[in-house]
């Protein structure tokens, strides 16, 4: 990884990764509270799995491609204008946002290999081996695992999202507007 000028974009590919994954975050956050509530008898709760299951499955491989991008592109460095706090606290953000980013659909892979009752389809076209003996202890502890993980998630992209548009609209006078590198 190589460091760019803080005044340069992200490059296309990252910031084009980082919108299509933020959107598929979110919805996989908000699929994944809803059809936890729904009734049993609800018919939508199957398809709703389903899709959340498989959605999930298509991130892990676009979350490494993201990685291995950033990892081999020039990323512009951080205002030399903002506190070393806001340096300190952006960074750790990031760090954690990707290691929850790779956690969670992992969690909820090997979760669904622990129960082994249904196979594990990626939009019904193809089926993901069953590699685990099946443990319905080990299943509900990391549907908890995986629960936490993904309500921590909602937290910091919360954080996130705060911190972006503070230095957007609230730092008058700095150069700190990150925003607009990832636009
Ligand atoms: C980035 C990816 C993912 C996110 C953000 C995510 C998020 C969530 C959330 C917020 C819940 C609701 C938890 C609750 O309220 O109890 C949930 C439940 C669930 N997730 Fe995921 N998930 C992801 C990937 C996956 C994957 C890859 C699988 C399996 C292949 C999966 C399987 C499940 C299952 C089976 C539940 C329901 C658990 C229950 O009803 O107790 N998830 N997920
Ligand atoms: C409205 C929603 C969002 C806004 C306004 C936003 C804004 C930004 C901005 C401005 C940056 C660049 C920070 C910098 O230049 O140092 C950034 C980076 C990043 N965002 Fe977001 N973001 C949003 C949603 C998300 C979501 C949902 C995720 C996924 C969990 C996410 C994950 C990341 C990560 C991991 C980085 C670091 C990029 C890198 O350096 O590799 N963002 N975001």
């Amino acid at each position: 990884m190589s460091v760019a000028p803080a005044t340069t974009k992200y490059p296309l590919t990252m910031r084009l990764l980082h919108w299509l994954i933020g959107i598929l975050i979110l919805g996989m956050i908000a699929s994944g509270w809803y059809m936890h509530g729904l009734p049993d008898e609800e018919p939508l709760k199957e398809e709703l799995y389903s899709l959340h299951k498989s959605f999930g499955i298509t991130l892990l491989p676009l979350i490494l491609i993201r990685l291995l991008v950033r990892l081999s592109s020039p990323i512009p460095e951080l205002p030399p204008q903002m506190s070393w706090w806001e340096k300190v606290l952006s960074k750790l953000t990031h760090f954690l946002l990707y290691l929850l980013m790779f956690s969670i659909p992992l969690s909820g892979i090997i979760m669904m290999d622990y129960l082994g009752i249904f196979p594990l389809e990626w939009f019904g076209v193809f089926t993901m081996p069953d590699l685990i003996p099946d443990d319905m202890d080990m299943f509900e502890q990391l549907g908890e695992v995986h629960e936490i993980l993904a309500y921590s998630l909602l937290g910091l992209i919360l954080l996130h999202i705060l911190g972006a548009l503070k230095h957007r609209f609230m730092d008058k006078g700095k150069d700190t507007d990150v925003l607009k590198r990832m636009i």
